[in-house]
């Protein structure tokens, strides 16, 4: 992401606010409407395929025959993917424009999800599944980077919003799909659906204008008018212009020096510590492997077991997402964290007694053992707990910590070690479980949370409230405080 000025600034929609009428859901023009749109389809590709695999495996796994270790590399060749792709994502959104970029993530996303279909045997299906991982790599970071800097600003939490909605939505509706084939074992057409949204971006995307701050960037003046005009209208778009090129004559471009400099290194550990912590809590390797692990509790048909991925994995985390979008301003983050964490270790802990001393069981025909029913309780509570807590906080938390010069690339940092680190877990999970049993396994994640919960307590600023420019005067005080020696590096309360 060499020449990534993937600067997420107050764009023109600063300007275009103070001259626009109030928009409103029932109100929005149509371009606007298709923002969205777009926002919701990157969201729902995102969601999609980390959610479809969890039925699709025990299928592959028989047809192609595959190992431990080579059912994790199909899995999570698609993380792999997406971490290059997000780090990549930042250039490309400068080279190509943040519209093209979009047309580019959902080509690559149609066409890996074409090679899935039609794989003839492994090697070609782990590739796929890579091109594919890119394509969602990049809408990762090119479809929240799109919506930042085409939405007003009064509706832009809105489009954010939406956009963890759609991931959430996306793993449910591969869920659904899951269920739906899993009697018939047709893992290709649960893999080849995705298809369809990769197909709707390309589509959508390519009758987009790009941001009016891309275009101004390049000296398309002209372009930026227009797209100004489809979207958000207003009475002044010359002045509202004006302003951008203001703002991007201010705005100087932070290189990767200074990403890495100590004035900013505490935030950007800050971000890539809550990214990590996000992941190696666990929630990928139960939302990928959640079939084999009711497998493991005692639901023993296929259908059965997507059956209870279903209601405990995505219904609930579409729901208990809803929750947290409702109440993340006025609870604040890290109120939502302590109550996530404590909820999800509490499950983990449960799962791995359950695992460790009840009977798996079955009592009869078509009934799931004990084990099988505790586990699907609190698989439950873990997934709720997680939804309206690490979920969709650690994205807001990100997208807010970094000083506006430096965020596109400390985002795309924090993004690619999130990647990175759902990598790690979905690449070693099974043969971990393998190694060391389950319980050991769900009470290694209990304690990560723990140390999680630890961490956020003492390095997390409370963002609640505050603009992004109060966030960063205060970095920047209490920085300048625990230098000067008047105030504890720990614990943060900003
Ligand atoms: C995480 C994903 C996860 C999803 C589950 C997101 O916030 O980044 O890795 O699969 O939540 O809803």
């Amino acid at each position: 992401m060499s020449a990534a000025s993937t600067v997420i600034a107050e764009p023109a929609t600063v300007a275009a606010e103070q001259t626009t009428a109030p928009l409103m859901f029932g109100r929005f023009r149509t371009w606007l409407f298709l923002v969205g749109v777009v926002t919701i389809l990157t969201g729902l590709l995102f969601g999609y395929d980390q959610g479809v695999i969890s039925g699709a495996l025990s299928f592959i796994a028989a047809d192609f025959n595959l190992s431990t270790t080579l059912q994790e590399v199909v899995t999570s060749w698609v993380t792999l993917g997406a971490l290059v792709g997000a780090l990549l994502a930042g250039g490309l959104a400068d080279q190509l424009g943040r519209q093209r970029t979009m047309v580019v993530a959902g080509i690559l996303f149609a066409i890996g999800a074409l090679g899935e279909t039609l794989a003839p045997g492994t090697v070609v299906l782990v590739i796929a599944r890579f091109v594919l991982g890119f394509g969602v790599g990049v809408a990762s970071v090119a479809g929240p980077l799109y919506a930042a800097e085409m939405a007003p600003k009064r509706t832009r939490g809105r489009f954010v919003s939406s956009y963890q909605l759609a991931i959430t939505i996306g793993i449910l509706l591969a869920d659904i799909v899951d269920a739906v084939f899993s009697s018939s074992g047709a893992w290709r057409v649960m893999l080849g659906l995705s298809i369809v949204p990769g197909v709707l971006l390309v589509l959508v995307a390519a009758i987009m204008p790009d941001t009016p701050r891309w275009l101004m960037k390049v000296g398309r003046r002209a372009d930026a008018k227009a797209s100004l005009a489809k979207t958000l209208g207003g009475p002044n778009i010359d002045g509202q212009l004006d302003k951008i090129a203001q703002e991007l004559a201010a705005t100087t471009e932070a290189s990767w020096g200074e990403v890495f400099a100590p004035a900013v290194r505490r935030a950007l550990w800050v971000g890539v510590g809550l990214a990590v912590f996000q992941q190696v809590t666990g929630i990928n390797a139960v939302i990928y492997y959640s079939d084999k692990i009711f497998a493991l509790a005692g639901f023993s048909t296929p259908h059965q077991q997507t059956l209870a991925t279903i209601l405990s994995v995505g219904v609930v985390n579409v729901l208990a997402t809803l929750i947290a979008l409702a109440w993340i301003d006025s609870f604040g983050r890290k109120p939502l964290l302590y109550a996530g964490l404590i909820g999800m270790t509490v499950a983990l802990v449960t799962i791995a007694l359950a695992f460790a001393t009840l009977d798996r069981r079955q009592p009869a025909d078509g009934v799931p053992s004990v084990t099988g029913i505790v586990t699907l309780i609190a698989m439950v509570v873990y997934i709720a707990s997680f939804a309206f807590s690490l979920g969709p906080v650690v994205w807001t938390l990100i997208s807010e910590i970094y000083p506006m010069r430096v965020r596109g690339k400390a985002m795309a940092v924090a993004t690619a070690c999130n990647w990175g680190a759902a990598f790690v877990v979905s690449a070693t999970f099974l043969s971990i479980m393998n190694l060391i049993g389950e319980p050991l396994t769900f009470l290694i994640f209990a304690v990560l949370c723990v140390i999680t919960f630890w961490w956020v307590r003492a390095k997390v600023p409370e963002t609640k409230g505050k603009s992004l420019e109060e966030i960063q005067e205060a970095w920047t005080e209490h920085d300048a405080g625990v230098a000067a020696g008047q105030v504890p590096a720990l614990p943060v309360e900003i």
